[in-house]
Formats: structure tokens, sequence, C-alpha cells
């Protein structure tokens, strides 16, 4: 069962935050599974001024990324690496070796899988993909896949081309945890904000069904998991 919160912007990142607060402060060795993209961000930065305000410390919480871009070097701006340290990692107290970021390349796959077998992240934070992927897992990927090197879709090149001078520069494969790693985090928080995520959100709720044509509707065997969705990002259910 999903739970659904629909609320405003403001609101919803404000929601999301207390959670992080309350559940950093519980469990200070907390494992955070972290996202990139436009969604995260505001969340990133209510998190760097809770660390400013003495809220909450990162000290012994460990992190693990969702995906990286294939052969883009860590130091890259693009990467998302460069990403994290920029938007978060940076800007707070986090050790350097309690941070996981997926490899670049093939090589690295069954290192991450490894450290990630043996922690249970607590929070995976997730944002959803027009075309329904989480992390990429792009539709019709199997449900079981583990941390695997992945095809991009076109749609995902097309939407991600924004944060590139040019369409040619966006990748075309990254690396991602896979949909069975993500189901196996404790509790999962989705975000989905704004217009273009509404199509998307209206099948993933108009039915039942879960289907690898959908990736994010897997979240649906998930004993707790929450959506949390702007007025627009649920504007057709
Ligand atoms: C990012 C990730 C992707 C994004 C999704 C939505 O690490 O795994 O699944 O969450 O593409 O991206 P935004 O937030 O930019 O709309």
């Amino acid at each position: 069962m999903i739970k659904k919160v629909i609320k405003s912007k403001e609101e919803i990142y404000n929601d999301v935050l207390e959670v992080y607060v309350n559940e950093i402060n519980k469990n200070p060795e907390i494992v955070l599974g972290l996202a990139t993209g436009s969604t995260p961000e505001p969340l990133y930065k209510k998190l760097i001024e809770a660390y400013n305000d003495s809220k909450i410390s990162f000290s012994k919480v460990e992190t693990f990324n969702l995906d990286e871009y294939e052969g883009i070097k860590k130091e890259n701006e693009q990467s998302y690496y460069s990403f994290m340290n920029k938007n978060l990692f940076s800007k707070v107290d986090i050790k350097k070796e309690n941070i996981n970021m997926p490899p670049n390349k093939e090589e690295g796959i069954e290192e991450y899988e490894k450290k990630l077998n043996e922690k249970k992240i607590d929070i995976q934070l997730l944002g959803i993909g027009s075309n329904g992927h989480i992390a990429f897992n792009e539709p019709g990927t199997p449900f079981n896949t583990r941390t695997h090197k992945v095809k991009l879709a076109q749609k995902t090149i097309d939407d991600n081309s924004r944060f590139f001078d040019k369409k040619e520069d966006v990748p075309t494969e990254a690396i991602s945890m896979g949909l069975a790693n993500i189901m196996e985090a404790k509790k999962i928080i989705l975000i989905a904000i704004g217009e273009t995520k509404a199509e998307i959100i209206k099948e993933l709720f108009s039915n039942d069904n879960i289907s690898e044509q959908l990736p994010a509707s897997i979240l649906k065997k998930h004993e707790d998991v929450t959506i949390y969705m702007d007025q627009e990002a649920a504007k057709l259910i």
C-alpha cells in the first residue's frame, strides 16, 4: 500500500525534512539512500539549514546514491558525485568514507553491491522519471534487478538534457541500483513535483497493476512507501 500525501511544494519539503530530522536524531548512524536531479534539491537545502542550525549532524550518517553516469569522471561537474558534493556533502559534516556513490564503470558494480549488502538502507529517497523510472531503472527493467549498467531511455536523455549545454553531451548509459535494491530499503519516500509528473502519477494510481513497464509500480508491494505530491503532480488523480 502506498501512502499518498498531496500538499503544496513548500509543505511537502517541510514534512519530509521533519522525517529526516527525527530519524537522524533517533539513529545518528542511519543509512540514507539518496537521489540526484531537481526533486531532492530543495530537501538538501533544508537539510543543510538544519545542520547549520545544529538540529542534525551527519557525522555518523552513511549514504548510498542511486545512480551515476557511465564514463563520466568524478570531477566532471556533470557527474552525480559532483552534484551531491555541491548540493549536500561539502556543506555538512559527513565523513568522506561514509559516502558511497555508484561506480562510473561496470567494473565497480560488484564492490558497490557488496557494500550495499553489508548495510540496510533505512530511508530511500526517490524521484520519478516522466516515464515511470525510479533510479535509472527504465520501463522493461526486470523487478529482480540489482545494481547494473543501464541504457538510458530516449525520454530520460531528453528530460536530462536541461542540465547540459547540448543534447549530444547527455550520457546515454549509467550505473544504477536495481529495483530489488530499492525494495530492500526499510522506508521509501518518493517526491513528485510539477505538471510534468502528472501523467505518470495518474498511470501509477489508475489501477492496481504492478508491471515492469512502469518500474515505480513495484513500490505497491513495499510496506512503507509514502509518495509526496504537489497539486500539479496530483492534478489527474
Ligand atoms: C536520480 C534518479 C532519477 C530521478 C528522476 C527524476 O538519482 O535516480 O530517477 O529521480 O529522473 O528526476 P528529477 O528529479 O530531475 O525530475
